[in-house]
Parts: structure tokens; sequence; C-alpha cells
């Protein structure tokens, strides 16, 4: 069996350990594997290594991906996805692996209905926020960045009595800010899935001081929705993509809103607030355990899907266990966090 395997989309830790656990599984049963070239593009142009199980082990603990990804949508011409189902016959393949987020595997997920092309996925993201799996893996990385990032932030903040706003990534969802803000004994925790006014914050945080606490940490999700009273007591949004643009599948790009949160907790507080963007670095660095170990039995079951020749499917975690559902099923809805997490982190916000 020949199977190809690429990674798509935001890059995330722990992607190389699914990729030689999708090499040894296919290995261990005389096939073979290659790898295309940053995700989807690479399938179009034909741009591929071959990938030897015996060249594998060294990649477990390096963080991104070695094969390189893109969020190039193949769907978005048609004589783009005629270069895929090409490429997939000429080079005799006869399985391939996505490894991506929703934008990926959608694409997957079309490949399947549209052309029965045999497609295996495995969920991947920071962000934690895709249907049909409890955890993805890159997540527990992510919040390990985010939590050593913000000890170091509290040390600093603390001497010179400061607040200060950490923005986090994570799209329309607010796992990252939500579980780092419980790890980091955040002061107020503000993401997409339920409103903030941010004058309330600022009463909670000034209270906090009179009440001794002489610093403040905010985490704040890129997506979050705050509102705010301006002068004239009118509630207003903050706007959270003031750049404007979009990627290939239509995402649109976020980031800013720590800034416009700390100036407005400084404006209405008195408090000197100062903001961290920690952007990219969470999607950064070397594998956590968990993640580690998450992405070898996700990679090993993609691999046994492919072999078994159960196409269609996505590997999932399902509490302790490993999982195949119908890619169709899994994708297109974003899991967004529950509100039950942030009534039991509430019991630190008031
Ligand atoms: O989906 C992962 C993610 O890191 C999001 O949290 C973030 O909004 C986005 O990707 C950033 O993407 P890019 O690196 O393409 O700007």
């Amino acid at each position: 069996m020949k199977v190809a395997c690429l990674t798509g989309g935001g890059d995330c830790p722990a992607l190389n350990a699914v990729i030689r656990a999708v090499v040894r599984t296919i290995e261990n049963a005389g096939g073979e594997t290659i790898g295309f070239l940053e995700g989807w593009k690479g399938a179009i142009s034909g741009d591929h290594v071959q990938l030897k199980a015996m060249e594998t082990d060294e990649i477990l603990p390096k963080g991104g991906t070695i094969l390189g990804s893109s969020r190039t949508n193949p769907y978005k011409d048609k004589a783009l996805v005629e270069k895929i189902l090409g490429n997939f016959k000429q080079m005799q393949l006869d399985a391939l692996v996505a490894i991506g987020g929703d934008d990926t595997l959608g694409v997957a997920s079309k490949l399947f209905n549209d052309y029965q092309f045999n497609t295996i996925g495995v969920p991947k993201t920071i962000d934690n926020d895709l249907s049909s799996t409890d955890f993805t893996f890159g997540f527990d990385t992510c919040l390990n960045t985010v939590m050593d990032a913000v000890d170091k932030l509290r040390t600093t903040a603390e001497s010179h009595r400061r607040i200060i706003v950490v923005e986090c990534m994570g799209r329309h969802a607010g796992w990252i800010t939500a579980f780092s803000g419980m790890a980091v004994a955040a002061d107020a925790i503000m993401v997409p899935e339920k409103e903030t006014l941010i004058d309330d914050v600022c009463d909670l945080l000034k209270a906090r001081r009179t009440s001794g606490k002489k610093y403040g940490i905010v985490t704040v999700s890129e997506g979050a929705t705050i509102k705010f009273r301006d002068e004239s007591g009118n509630i207003k949004t903050l706007d959270v993509s003031q750049s404007g643009r979009k990627d290939d599948f239509g995402n649109i790009q976020l980031g800013g809103i720590g800034k416009q949160v700390a100036e407005l907790i400084k404006y209405k507080t008195g408090i000197e607030t100062r903001e961290v963007v920690l952007g990219h670095l969470q999607r950064g660095g070397s594998p956590s355990a968990y993640d580690r170990v998450l992405g070898t039995r996700l990679g090993v079951h993609a691999g046994r899907l492919a072999l078994k020749k159960d196409f269609g499917k996505m590997v999932a975690l399902r509490g302790m266990n490993i999982v195949a559902v119908p890619l169709a099923e899994a994708v297109g809805q974003m899991r967004t966090l529950p509100l039950e997490f942030l009534d039991e982190a509430g019991e630190f916000l008031r």
C-alpha cells in the first residue's frame, strides 16, 4: 500500500508525532508513505518527500511540521482539484491521510463525497475547537506555553503594580484563554462565547487592588466579545478584526484586541496597564508528553484505517479511546467552550 500524508492550516506541536506514527504503521504492514509538502499546495503541485520509519524517530520532539503547511484551498478552482486527482493516480497512491483543522479536513471530506477519494482525517489545532473529538493535540502544549509566559509576566506585573492583559489565540473559541486563565489564576477571562462588559472587569480589578492584590492578570481571546460604556453611557463593541484580511478559506485575521482592552482598563481604572500579544509563540515549541502520546495514537489509528481501506473517516479521541467518525460529521461545526466551564472559572473571577 502507498499512502500519502499532508499537514494543512496553522501548524501545531505534535504534527510530527502523527506523521511518524502513520509512517511506522504503514511500514510495519509492508507499505510505504510519502509526504506532500505544504498541505494541499503539495498535493496540487505533486511536491513530496519519501518518508522512512527509521528516519522519523528524531522528529517526535520537534515542533511544527517537517512537511511544511499552508492554507491553500484547492476548492477555489476546479482545475486544482483535478490536479490532486491526477497526481494521486499518477503516483499510484492508495490513500491520503490529511492532518489538519476544519478547513483542511473540510477539503478531505469534500474529496471523499465528490470523488470517493480515499481520504482519512486527523484532527489538529491549538484552538481545541473541533467537534467530534474530546481534545486536539497541540492544545496542551499551547496551554503550557501560555502558562509559562504568564508565570513570568506575573512577577514583573507584581513588582510594578501593573495590570497585564494577555491576548491569546483561538479564533472564535475561548478554550485557550479560559483554560490558561484558570491555570494562571487570572483576574478576568474574556472569551467569544460570553459577552464581557469591560466596566465590570474594571470594578473588579479596582476592588481587588483595594483589598490587597496590587497587580492584575487578564487573559483575553483574540476573538472575544467585549463591550464597554463610552463617555455618553452608550454601550459599544470592540472590533476584533482590525486588519480586515482573510485567508484562502475566508477566515478573518484576528488580533489587536489586547491593546484595546489594555487602553480601556487604563483609562477607566487609572491603573498602569500593559498588553502582551502571545501570537505565534502559542503554536511553537516541542510538544508536551500528552500531545506526543495523543498525536502518536491518532497517527497509528489513521494508518490502520488506511490499511483497512476504511475511508472518509476521521480519527478522534473519545474519553480514553481513539475511534473513527465519519469525516462529514466531524467538519463544519465549530466546538465552542461550554459555558459550564466558565461557570467553574467564575468562582475565581468575582
Ligand atoms: O487556528 C490556529 C490559529 O493559530 C488561530 O488561533 C489563529 O487565529 C490563526 O491560526 C492564525 O493564523 P495565521 O498563522 O495564518 O495568521
